[in-house]
């Protein structure tokens, strides 16, 4: 998944500012390498090479690049490895054409191959290239840059979004076509970018976007156009309310620990919106369901995990969940008129979870449910409805803030749809419903206040640590899960989540004198993991728990630190909890390792390609 940027302005002398500005705050989505096209007085200044947005720019100077128009990309590599012919923006057959793309041209090989043929002059394995190249073929054919573009989405194959420019011509076009893109008019400028984040910066007046539509952009206006037949849209500017600052550091050293530090926040936040008008419609939709499907990837796959525990306890309801690429070859055949996709992306651009969106809209069976973070997000528009994170922007790529509101929504909606369908006694329900509201935010305050300088201190012991495990009974499933997840995201570390129950089904192979097993449990549930504790100390293994306090998990650390205790709560607060404390200690091991845990080698905030 990479950024895009692309922008006019009427002042020739900062376009290289403007972009290194917008598109730093890009970096979430990808930073393999770095590249700026910026034209000035007919012609392209091309720089590029790997790293992030400021090595590059002090290795070729970006933000000093001078032109009233330009590109920038950030790359998280796919097609072609991350070097610097592979880079973005790219040159057409001569450096006329200049253009950078996000996603997949799936019919890589063969289109590419066909230029050549055609004698395109083809320089990278970057399949983004080919988009420059296509609006170069049709350019010839037309003499028109947006039917140009039109054309070339005939020939490119799979998800894109992309812009282009000509060195001679003051515009710059852009296309959605299965990725994300939105443009932004400000005073004397104009942007179009992969994501609100790089256009707040320059403006608030956003235009938002729908799969098959074009841009032009000049110094003073977006105007946009369907790519089926050339229509001209009216879309005019709507103010984004999403606060530009969101996207600081706000005094922390990473993101990450000013997301978890949010948290108590979000619960209050995302309460909020729950207890809201709308809630009747997502209750309703899930109620008729004739079967539920819950799909995610990465840490919101997790987090469904323990959502499907929730609707069993609360709702007494089944629901099916996998992973988005889980999806087709899983139930793709199960689907009916009733069947409910609840679809689950904080990016809501996830393809692996957009494949599924396409998969039920096109076997036109059933509906589907988004549970999206990101306003303007092809999840949001094209599900058939949507609940709201109410997150803010999440800019570190190892997903927590987000993390905790889905588990909070999957909690609500389980206890309200147990109390409206009787399985849950109506005072129950209402009790575990004011605990979210009115404790939950204390509570996760407290863990973060408590377990902040015991994880800190955790860390430093598991600083050798290269293979552990996480396990994880009933409600702590997920939530091990998460943990191991973390781990292995910003420790580069192997860290398995699994079931603790599964543990002495094999893996418990591993253990040896020491070897580091977490335990994640609740009060309700630390009877049976006693069983699996005992498992790994009778063959010298460390204990590391996390849960409430308890007499009974007393004698299972060696180390008063290897207890890392939430404060006691209503039971089915502790899934809720448990996670903040596996949250800071791969935040604090990730930091003892050097890593920066905002940026991840090799990963990215959100994979819009297969
Ligand atoms: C991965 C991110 O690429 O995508 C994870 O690194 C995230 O943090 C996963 O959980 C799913 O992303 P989304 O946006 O679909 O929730």
């Amino acid at each position: 998944m990479c950024g895009i940027t692309g922008i006019v302005t009427l002042d020739s002398d900062n376009i290289g500012e403007l972009l290194v500005k917008c598109s730093r705050k890009l970096t979430y989505r990808g930073y393999d390498s770095v590249g700026v096209a910026a034209v000035r007085e007919g012609k392209v200044d091309l720089r590029k090479d790997v790293g992030t947005v400021d090595e590059v720019d002090r290795l070729l100077g970006l933000s000093k690049m001078r032109g009233d128009r330009g590109i920038a990309q950030l790359r998280w590599a796919t097609y072609g490895a991350p070097t610097k012919v592979n880079a973005q923006p790219h040159f057409g057959c001569d450096e006329v054409f200049y253009g950078a793309h996000n996603g997949n041209i799936h019919n890589y090989v063969e289109y590419k191959q066909e230029l050549i043929d055609a004698g395109h002059k083809v320089r990278s394995e970057n399949d983004g290239e080919l988009c420059v190249h296509a609006v170069d073929k049709y350019y010839e054919q037309t003499g028109d840059m947006l039917e140009a573009v039109r054309l070339s989405t005939q020939d490119l194959k799979g998800a894109f979004a992309y812009t282009v420019g000509r060195a001679d011509q003051a515009e710059i076009y852009a296309v959605k076509m299965g990725s994300s893109l939105v443009a932004g008019v400000a005073d004397g400028a104009t942007i179009v970018s992969s994501d609100l984040p790089s256009v707040l910066p320059l403006t608030s007046n956003v235009i938002y976007l729908a799969d098959g539509e074009m841009l032009v952009l000049t110094h003073d206006k977006v105007r946009v156009y369907r790519v089926e037949d050339g229509k001209k849209l009216e879309r005019p500017p709507q103010r984004s309310t999403v606060d530009v600052h969101a996207a600081e550091k706000g005094g922390y050293p990473h993101f990450m620990l000013k997301e978890i530090n949010e948290q108590p926040q979000i619960a209050k936040d995302v309460m909020g919106v729950l207890a809201g008008a709308d809630n009747e419609e997502w209750l309703k939709m899930i109620e008729d369901s004739s079967r539920l499907y819950l799909v995610a990837c990465g840490s919101s796959h997790n987090a469904g995990i323990l959502g499907t525990y929730y609707f069993n306890r609360l709702a007494g309801m089944p629901v099916y969940h996998a992973i988005g690429g889980q999806f087709e070859p899983m139930y793709g055949n199960t689907l009916d008129d009733e069947s409910l996709c609840i679809l689950v992306s904080q990016s809501g651009e996830t393809k692996d979870i957009l494949n599924v969106l396409n998969h039920v809209r096109d076997a036109n069976l059933g509906k589907t449910l988004g549970v999206v973070n990101v306003i303007g997000s092809t999840l949001m528009f094209q599900a058939d409805s949507y609940i709201p994170m109410a997150c803010g922007y999440e800019v570190s790529v190892p997903a927590t803030k987000t993390y905790f509101s889905q588990t909070v929504i999957f909690s609500y909606l389980a206890a309200k749809l147990g109390e409206r369908n009787g399985h849950l006694d109506r005072s129950e329900a209402k009790t575990f419903i004011r605990s979210l509201k009115d404790d939950l935010p204390k509570l996760a305050q407290a863990t973060i206040d408590r377990t902040g300088i015991l994880t800190k201190n955790l860390a430093r012991t598991l600083v050798n640590v290269k293979d552990l495990y996480c396990l994880g009974y009933g409600f702590t499933d997920g939530v091990a899960r998460e943990g191991a997840l973390k781990i292995k995201e910003i420790c580069y570390n192997h860290c398995e989540g699994m079931y603790s129950s599964e543990f002495k089904h094999g893996p418990l192979s591993i253990v040896t004198r020491d070897y580091p097993v977490i335990f994640v449990t609740t009060t309700e549930d630390s009877w049976m993991v006693t069983n699996h504790i005992n498992e790994v100390r009778a063959r010298g293994g460390r204990t590391i728990i996390v849960g409430e306090r308890e007499d009974r998990l007393e004698p299972y650390v060696d180390a008063e630190g290897d207890y890392l205790s939430v404060p006691v709560s209503n039971v089915l607060l502790n899934p809720l909890l448990d996670v903040i404390p596996l949250q800071m200690l791969s935040y604090f091991f990730s930091v003892d390792l050097g890593v920066n845990p905002d940026l991840p080698r090799n990963l990215s905030k959100t994979l819009t390609v297969d």
